[in-house]
């Protein structure tokens, strides 16, 4: 592992160079002190990963580089360099505090709204169960999950078009959870994990954590650009793809129903596991359609892992989610959600299973859709007003979910700079480069330098309008200082 990893850094930084000659194994095991399988194994890593090549009775090469970017549209989005300012782990911290520094009007937080959560059911629910469970209430229980909540769990999927099992239904302390035992099981150091470009942070540095080297698929109108995919996943043999086809975070773009297919029929070709994230699926905001079924539900050869959550849906500090896979794959996630935290907490499972079976979780979503909706049309109103954005910025309102991605224009300042101006002014957003897993240069970072996130979902919509007064004062403030003066009415 180290003999590769080694050499994959000297192939990245080009001090090994396409078409240059490797030393032949007997020899350079022999310098090192290694056994020749060591050495071999090494080499066989890097030509499965396509840094190396060999050549019956030559010997083995540097691979040649990807095509160039003119010849190949994904080249940039695969570049592995340094990541634009601001997207290393530990700035998010640091984005977070000043986010929410007092008075600061956030629009970071991708969250279910803090005001409509039903506090009172949950107190209900909490105090009934405590009364008639007591102390069994509070047992570490199977890995798996409350029976009874995998089953309420099962039966609620039936409104995202699921038709499953509770037997493969497992209960998960959260959604973040179920990413990050995807990857425990499917991802070692140095393999490949494909994400849509911009994605989730929480998913890139669950994968980054493994040692994965995340590969960026851009996202279209129509959700991931699937077309890309059989040449990515011959290139990299990635383990697994990670995707929220639903309302996607950050954009809130959904995969459209012909890519849905072609994405599942692409991963039977090339037996690739995807990893459904379907936290936004309860979150259509469209009053006249419904929200696109899950993946799962035509998934008849059992490629997909279909995750979701109660944080949006209820409240995220209850950590409480969800993961459904095929029995095969389920009981390895369940194994290592073993060796995670044994078991989700008990008592909260018991009284989320009290809201699903009372029908107060269906009151509550229907008014939360209602409320999310107007907060949507709020911001997007907003947006819309007559000079409230510089000219050449622009956004697609969100059909479901909790945000809106805003591109700004090529020739006026970062999204990176204008987060500086905006949380001095009192406003704060999250800056595009913290959802793309590479930038070093090329479109990828210049997307990730132009975009930003904008969540509406827990906001009043007088701070909305007051947030996006205080956003439009500092892009005019970095654009040009040449703001249009209000019309004059006589
Ligand atoms: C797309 C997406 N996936 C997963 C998560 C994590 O969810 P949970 O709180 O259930 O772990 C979030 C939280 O913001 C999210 O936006």
């Amino acid at each position: 592992m180290q003999l590769a990893d080694e050499l994959r850094r000297r192939v990245q930084a080009g001090s090994l160079g396409p078409g240059d000659r490797l030393p032949p194994v007997r020899g350079f095991a022999a310098t090192l002190n290694v056994t020749p399988e060591t050495v071999a194994g090494a080499y066989k890593r890097l030509v499965d990963e396509g840094y190396l090549r060999g050549e019956v009775g030559r010997g083995t090469f540097v691979a040649a580089p990807p095509l160039r970017a003119e010849e190949d549209p994904l080249a940039p989005f695969e570049a592995a360099g340094s990541l634009p300012p601001f997207a290393q782990a530990s700035t998010s911290n640091e984005l977070l505090r000043l986010a929410s520094r007092p008075g600061v009007v956030s629009f970071a937080a991708s969250v279910a709204a803090l005001d409509l959560t039903p506090v009172e059911e949950l107190q209900a629910a909490l105090a009934d169960t405590l009364k008639t469970e007591g102390a069994s209430a509070l047992q570490v229980g199977a890995t798996q999950g409350y029976p009874p909540l995998r089953a309420a769990i099962a039966h609620l999927l039936q409104q995202r078009g699921l038709d499953v099992d509770e037997s493969i239904v497992c209960v998960t302390s959260g959604c973040q959870q179920g990413i990050d035992l995807a990857a425990k099981v499917f991802v070692g150091a140095g393999d490949a994990v494909l994400v849509e470009q911009p994605s989730f942070l929480g998913a890139l540095e669950a994968f980054r954590a493994r040692g994965a080297r995340v590969i960026g698929v851009p996202i279209e109108a129509d959700g991931l650009r699937v077309e890309a995919l059989p040449t990515l996943i011959q290139r990299h043999r990635p383990k697994l793809l990670y995707c929220m086809p639903t309302y996607q975070n950050p954009t809130g773009r959904s995969l459209s129903s012909e890519k849905r297919r072609a994405l599942l029929r692409i991963a039977a070709a090339y037996d690739l596991p995807i990893v459904e994230d379907d936290s936004a699926g309860f979150f259509n905001l469209d009053a006249t359609t419904s929200a696109p079924t899950s993946i799962k539900a035509d998934d008849h050869a059992g490629y997909v892992i279909h995750l979701g959550t109660f944080s949006k849906v209820i409240a995220a500090g209850l950590r409480l989610g969800w993961l459904v896979a095929d029995p095969a794959v389920f009981d390895k996630l369940v194994a290592a959600k073993y060796a995670s935290d044994l078991s989700s907490d008990a008592l909260v499972q018991r009284a989320v299973h009290r809201l699903l079976v009372e029908g107060a979780l269906d009151a509550h979503l229907r008014r939360a859709r209602t409320e999310y909706r107007h907060r949507r049309d709020v911001l997007v109103a907003a947006l819309g007003e007559p000079d409230a954005l510089p000219p050449g910025t622009r956004f697609d309102p969100p059909e479901g979910g909790f945000n809106l991605w805003l591109e700004l224009p090529r020739d006026g300042p970062s999204s990176t700079e204008l987060f500086l101006e905006a949380v001095r002014r009192g406003v704060a957003f999250v800056p595009g480069p913290f959802f793309f897993s590479a930038g070093g240069g090329g479109p990828a970072s210049a997307a990730a330098l132009r975009g930003l996130r904008l969540s509406y979902s827990a906001l009043a919509p007088t701070e909305l309008r007051h947030g996006v007064e205080l956003l439009s004062d500092a892009l005019w403030g970095l654009a040009t200082g040449s703001r249009p003066s209000a019309a004059v009415v006589y």
